[in-house]
Parts: structure tokens; sequence; C-alpha cells
């Protein structure tokens, strides 16, 4: 198994992720824990994470020496290459010119790290401040940068490998052949390219759950349903599985959702009718966030109140996955959405011990455990929804009659990408009800009613999108559909607006 050691870094995970995706063990500690782990784990590797600080800052993460001479290989990364430096008796200053983003490396010197890449000069991602000016002894410099000359360094004797870079990002060229050189070649690990393994998570939801019950809100989601198939796996009927309908979600959502807990997961489902008294709860409201906070409350009172009813339930199935656990900790904006999307307050007032057997997974790889699984791709593949539904995508008051208008001219939004073959090329493809109004003429009367925007968008990572090239004809189809079958919408535009600034969301 390989330790990875995360000094705060965004990206510590991501290591362990490619590393993972190796077939070796991980295990991910603070850098205080790391000698006690180091004797109970026994790795094979250790592999220091970047991090925020600057090795001179008072109250910096630091390392105990002794990790350098167990004769254990490192792969120091960013903040872990400074870090080195330093405790090695190099010379650390902060850099000339700060370097973010993309830079060019120039390889001087043979590495078994830089095995089978054969150009010397490659795009590499960059995220420093501070830089090893002089490495310490026994180091020789392997790469340089513009503006980092010891941007690689190696100390083959004591087997540390530092980079001042970031192997584990995508944009960093060759990334994947230095971690997998790493750890076949200088760990000397097995490396066999692996897909998740259910049978452990589904052993380590027993070993938590025992006896007791889990109670699990569910959604017809692609997380939440793979979350719930690894518990009922685990604890067949011990599963309480609960679907809230709010009457904001897509058509067919629960049909949707009785089919998997009838054809998958053999848990008994409980539903909760609630349309009535989340439409009643959202009349004469048009604040964005005011809908939010009524709605996130309602899912929470309207959960307690079903799981009360359950008895000897000692458990809170969830079905969050590593990018909430990383937003919940990141904006204003990103944990707010956690905070609703995973009915956030529910374990405080419970008092239920969680189960979150997704937790360390992207959501790829849950889509990846959701196909070994056997789950229908129609399941997998689609598009994530907001957990407040419609009622985002209705700017402005929701109403009976609105809520219909934008549950149709979705459909048909959907429906079309989808024939046209583009639905999973995007990232979500959506209706808007605007709240504008325009004139139009149809049949021979002039109508003053509401305009619908088509949102459709690529994103790698939630954070940035950019707007979706629907072709022409396509957007033709949705366009003379919208206006022709959904009652009182004068016309239809199209939004082509990236994030930032735009949110994803009109709301
Ligand atoms: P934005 O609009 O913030 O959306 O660019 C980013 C992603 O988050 C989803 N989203 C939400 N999900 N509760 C949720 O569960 C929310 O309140 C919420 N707001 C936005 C959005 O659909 C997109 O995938």
């Amino acid at each position: 198994m390989i330790l990875i050691i995360d000094f705060g870094s965004q990206t510590a995970h991501l290591i362990g992720r490619r590393i993972r995706q190796l077939g070796i063990d991980i295990s991910i500690v603070q850098p205080e824990d790391v000698m006690g782990e180091i004797q109970q784990k026994k790795p094979n590797g250790i592999i220091f994470s970047g991090g925020p600080a600057s090795v001179y800052e008072k109250g910096a993460p630091t390392i105990h020496p002794e990790i350098f001479s167990l004769g254990i290989p490192i792969l120091a990364i960013c903040y872990g290459h400074q870090l080195t430096g330093h405790l090695l008796g190099g010379n650390v200053q902060p850099g000339k010119a700060r370097e973010y983003g993309p830079v060019m490396l120039e390889l001087n010197r043979k590495s078994e790290l830089f095995d089978g890449i054969t150009d010397n000069h490659f795009r590499v991602w960059m995220s420093h401040g501070d830089e090893v000016i002089h490495p310490p002894s026994g180091f020789e410099i392997v790469g340089s940068t513009q503006n980092a000359h010891a941007a690689v360094m190696q100390d083959l004797k004591r087997s540390i490998y530092c980079v001042q870079f970031h192997p584990e990002v995508g944009h960093t060229q060759n990334g994947e052949i230095i971690l997998r050189n790493f750890i076949e070649k200088i760990c000397h690990e097995d490396v066999s390219e692996t897909k998740p393994d259910i049978q452990a998570l589904i052993a380590g939801i027993k070993k938590t759950v025992r006896n007791g019950k889990v109670i699990c809100a569910v959604s017809g989601g692609v997380d939440s349903t793979v979350a719930a198939y690894l518990i009922g796996r685990a604890i067949g009927k011990q599963l309480v599985p609960v679907y809230v309908d709010s009457g904001l979600m897509r058509s067919g959502t629960i049909e949707r959702v009785k089919t998997i807990f009838t054809t998958y997961i053999f848990s008994h489902l409980i539903i909760v009718d609630a349309r009535k008294l989340f439409l009643d709860s959202l009349h004469g409201i048009s604040d964005p966030e005011e809908k939010r906070k009524i709605i996130g409350k309602l899912y929470v009172d309207i959960f307690q109140k079903e799981a009360a009813k359950q008895k000897g339930v000692t458990h809170l199935g969830q079905g969050t996955i590593y990018s909430d656990v990383i937003e919940s900790k990141g904006t204003k904006n990103a944990s707010h959405i956690k905070s609703h999307h995973n009915v956030g307050g529910i374990p405080d007032t419970l008092r239920l011990q969680l189960v979150e057997p997704l937790r360390n997974f992207y959501k790829d790889e849950v889509r990846e455990l959701g196909r070994i699984a056997g789950l229908p791709e129609e399941i997998i593949s689609e598009h994530p929804f907001p957990g407040p539904g419609y009622a985002v995508r209705i700017r402005g008051e929701v109403t009976r009659k609105r809520l219909q208008q934008e549950a149709m001219a979705d459909g048909i939004v959907v429906e079309e990408i989808r024939k046209s073959g583009l639905y999973d090329t995007y990232f979500q493809c959506f209706a808007v009800m605007t709240g504008a109004y325009s004139t139009a003429v149809k049949g021979d009367g002039r109508v003053f009613a509401e305009v619908v925007a088509v949102r459709a968008y690529e994103s790698d990572d939630i954070m940035t999108s950019r707007w979706a090239d629907i072709p022409y004809d396509v957007l033709q189809k949705i366009s003379s559909r919208i206006v022709n079958e959904v009652p009182d919408v004068s016309r239809v535009v199209y939004d082509i607006t990236t994030k930032p600034p735009a949110t994803m969301e009109w709301e």
C-alpha cells in the first residue's frame, strides 16, 4: 500500500484516486499521524501532497525528519517538494516569479520517474510561490522550468523524488506515467488496472451496520441509487429507503424510483406524497434563496417524521460523493448546495451514525460502480438534477401551472437532445421558465405569454462550463415543439452564457 500525506492540498484525494486506479491500496493521513501509520500499515511508498502554506509560515504543516531515513521511497509534490528541500538542509525561498498554471518542464538528467516518456520537454501544471533554490546535499536536479531551476530533484540513495509540479492533475502531460513509474518501478508494487471493489464496500457496510437499521433518502439519481444499492446488498431488509415526492422533480421520477426498488434493490420503499405541501409552502414566494430554504426545511422535516416512525433505526445512509465533501469545505455557495443535496441537518438531530459508501468516489467512479453493479445505463448516465428541482428553474413564483409548463418544456429539451445522440456529451440540458413575457401570434390572436430559455452546457468540474453547440436543426425542433406543445409560451431563447459569470441554474 501507499501512504499519502495530506498537507492541505485540494488534490490529495486525486493523487489517491490515481494510485487506486492502478490497483494499489492507499491511505491518506495527516502529517502528525504519519509515523504511527507507517508502523501499522508498512507502506511500500509515501507520497507528500501539495498544500497552500509556505514552509516559513508560522504553523505550516511539517513532518518528522526521520521519515527520510526509513528507506521507504518518497515522492514529494509541490509543498511536499519544498518541505523536503527545507527539512533536509536545502535552500527554499519565495520564488522570483510565482508560477500558476501550465509551464514547460525541461528534463536534463535520467530518472526512473520519467521512464517511457520520449519527449524531454513537456507541459506540466504548477501552482506555487516558494521555490527550492539549492537542493539539499545528496540530491541532483533532474528537470527545470523557466522560473524553477530545481523543479525536479532526486536522491537516488535515499529513494526520494521531488517534483514542484502536480503529476496528478489532468493538465500535466505524462502525469499518469510519472505516478505509475513511482509506484511500479520505484516502490515495486504490482500494478493492475482495476475497477472499484464492490465486495469490499459491501463488506465495509456490513461491518459498520451489523444488526442496525439504515434509513436512506433516495431520489432516483445516480448517487443515492448506487449508495442504496450497496447498502441494500450489504444488509437487505435492514435498509429503509424513503422517497419524499416534492412534485418538483422531472416527469417519470416516481416510476423510476419504484422500478429501482422493485427490480434492482429489494427493500420496501416508503413514498411520502408531499406534492401539495411543497406547492402550498411555495405560494407567493419568488425570492430564490427563500424558495431554497423552504424546500430544504420541508425535506428535513418530512424525512425526520418518517424516520421517527421507524423502529430501531441506527444509521443514516447518504449518497454523498467526494465532490460534495470538497464543496462542503469550499465556497459558501457550494456548501449550501451540499447542505440541501444531502438533507443537511438530519444527522445532528436524529443522532444517527452516517453510512456514506461513496464518500471517497468521484462521479465517474460512482457511475462505474453502478455499471459493475448491473444498474441500467439510463440511471447511470442521467444528468445531475438539483435538489430543489424545478423550483430553481422557474424564475419567480412556482405555481401548479408553471410547474406543468416547466416539466413539459424540460421534457422536450431532454427528449430532443437524447434523440440527437448528444445527451452524454453535455453535463446538463434543461428548460427554464424565465418569468419574462413577450408577444406572439397564435392562431389568429395575439398572445402575451412567457418566454422559455434553453440551457445546455459542457463541464468537467462543475466550477466552469461552456455552453453547448446544439446543432441548429435540434434547436429548431426544440423551439417549435415548445411553442406548439406547451400552453402559454410565446417564444424560446437559447442561453449562451459561460460559467463564470453565469451559474448553470438560473436561480
Ligand atoms: P450552479 O447553478 O451553482 O450549479 O452553477 C452547479 C451544479 O449544482 C446544481 N445545483 C444544485 N444542486 N441543490 C442541489 O442539490 C441546489 O440548490 C443546487 N443549485 C445548483 C446544478 O444543477 C449544477 O449541476
